[in-house]
Parts: structure tokens; sequence; C-alpha cells
């Protein structure tokens, strides 16, 4: 008897989960994808990033990026997250305070973002968020992922613009024997404390020195290098790597670089590679 009303039971349970598809088990969570999307456009990006753009429900990504992959967004739900969210408090000119204040202010913002995000991933949606050359690295959008697990999030590696500007300039960054690539910012390698450390300790080794967003701050870059290495240390500036239209690659040295690039405007999309390595050689039999 109790065993027919438990059967029983266990159909009615069945059915009625079968009549109110709202009961039924909810969807398998979704994924927040990082996409590198290369350094110039759809030609230097993967197909595994193609195909995550195309799998998404959401497409996070600042409008000037999405230019170049309109085909690839077409159809998509895409939002830019930054203009709200984002702020360069180096432009503001703040007090301290007040810097304090705006920073804290964003990062409230920027967590209820992500509370959003979370809701959409319970539903069973795919985001990517979108960014330029290799996502991990000097890459704002770690900011803004800020709160998802690691279990939620994925990340499709990108073509960095060191690898599209070592390409540019047909050179091996490890070439020459050098011990080391260090990647760094300009104002990261100017330390705050002691700006010629860097400088003045690497100088006692051979390696290669690769500076992002180092064009608006050469002049004081290229001082301080100086101090410690000969005129004739080799310097490459590569700008727009791998645009098939814009790409240009200015060489010279410690000494003569400055002259070489003063006609340039380009303040931002360039690299700058300095280290024995843009001589060559890229490889030798007995390394
Ligand atoms: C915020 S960082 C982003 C770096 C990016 N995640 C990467 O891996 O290439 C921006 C800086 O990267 C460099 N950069 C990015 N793309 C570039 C390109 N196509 N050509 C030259 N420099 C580039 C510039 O120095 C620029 O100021």
């Amino acid at each position: 008897m109790k065993l027919k009303f438990s059967l029983l039971g266990l159909i009615f349970l069945l059915l009625t989960f079968m009549a109110c598809p709202g009961m039924a088990a909810p969807p398998p969570a979704g994924k927040f994808f990082l996409v590198g999307l290369g350094p110039a456009g759809p030609e230097h990006t993967t197909l595994k990033a193609l195909e995550t753009i195309k799998k998404a429900d959401l497409v996070l990504c600042h409008p000037e990026l999405a230019v170049p992959f309109q085909t690839y967004l077409q159809g998509k739900e895409v939002f830019d997250p930054w203009k709200e969210l984002w702020v360069n408090p180096e432009k503001k000119n703040l007090k301290p305070e007040e810097r304090r204040e705006l920073l804290a202010e964003k990062e409230k913002q920027r967590d209820e973002f992500i509370k959003q995000m979370k809701v959409r991933l319970s539903q069973g949606q795919n985001i990517a968020l979108l960014t330029g050359g290799d996502p991990t690295v000097y890459s704002r959008t770690f900011w803004l992922m800020k709160g998802l697990d690691d279990d939620a999030v994925e990340i499709i590696p990108g073509l960095g613009a060191i690898t599209a500007s070592m390409a540019a300039l047909k050179r091996a960054s490890t070439g020459a024997k050098a011990r080391f690539v260090l990647q760094t910012a300009a104002r990261s390698f100017l330390g705050k404390t002691d700006p010629d450390d860097l400088a003045r300790n690497l100088s006692k080794y051979n390696g290669t020195l690769v500076f992002y967003m180092g064009l608006k701050e050469i002049d004081n870059l290229l001082n301080t290098l100086k101090k410690y290495n000969p005129g004739d240390l080799p310097v490459a500036i590569v700008y727009y790597a791998g645009y098939p239209d814009k790409e240009k690659v200015v060489k010279g040295t410690l000494d003569t670089i400055l002259a070489k690039i003063t006609p340039e405007q380009e303040k931002w999309w360039g690299m700058i590679v300095v280290g024995r390595c843009l001589a060559g050689p890229g490889f030798e039999m007995n390394e």
C-alpha cells in the first residue's frame, strides 16, 4: 500500500515538472569570456576568439575596438561598459581625497555591473568581453572583472602588440644572446621613488626592453637609459604594429631615435624596443 502511494507520488511529481517547464532544473550557468582580439583587426584574431564572439549572448566592447569587427558583431547585443564605469583620474587634476572618492564610487558602480553580469550568467548566458592584443598584458578588463569567480571566467588568448612588433622588425626579441625580454610600461619602468633604478641595474645585462604606453614619455625614457647605456644601443619604434595600411617602423639608437621620430604625431599606438637583439643574430647554432 505504502509503495503504491510513493509510486503515485513520483508519477505526480514527474507530470507536474513536465506540465510546468518553469519548475524544471535551471539552465547550466553561462561563461564570462575575456577575449583577446590581437593587435590590429580580425586578420590577427584567432579562430577561437571569433568563435567565442559568435556564441556570445552579450558582447562587451569599446566602440572603437568594435569598428573592424562589425561583421562578427552583426545581430549581437553589444554594450560599451567603459562609458559609464571608466574614468582616468590623472586627467581630472583631483586632490588626493577627491581622487579616493572618485575611485571608490567607480568601484561601487563596477560591483553593481558585475552583479548584473552574474544574473545573466546564472540564466545560462555567455558573455564576451573584448579587448585588444594579449588580454593578460596591461588590460583594464581585469579591473572590470573583479568579483567574478575564476571558475566563471575563461580567457581566450590573443596575439600581443609585442609579437606583431617583433614581426614587423623581422628580429627575435631573444636574439643577440639576450638573457631576458622585459615587457614594461614607461611609467612602471621609471619608478616613483627612484626613477633610475631599473635602468641602472638592468644595464649590467644584455637584455631586450619592450615598452608599452611609452611614446608620451619617450624623452624621459631615453634620457634615463642614456645615463647607463652606450649611445649606440639600438632602439626601434613600431607604430600600428600589424595594421596592413598603417604599420610603420622607425629604427635608430639611443642617440639618434628621438630626432627620427620628431615628425610622428602618434603618441599611443607604438611600441618601443631597445636592445642588441635589434641588430641580431636571432639565433645561433650553438645556443
Ligand atoms: C593598454 S596597452 C594594451 C596592450 C595589449 N593588451 C597588448 O597585449 O598588445 C596599450 C599599449 O599597447 C601598445 N599597442 C597595442 N596595440 C598596438 C599596435 N597595434 N601597435 C603598436 N603598439 C600597440 C601601445 O604601446 C599602447 O600604448
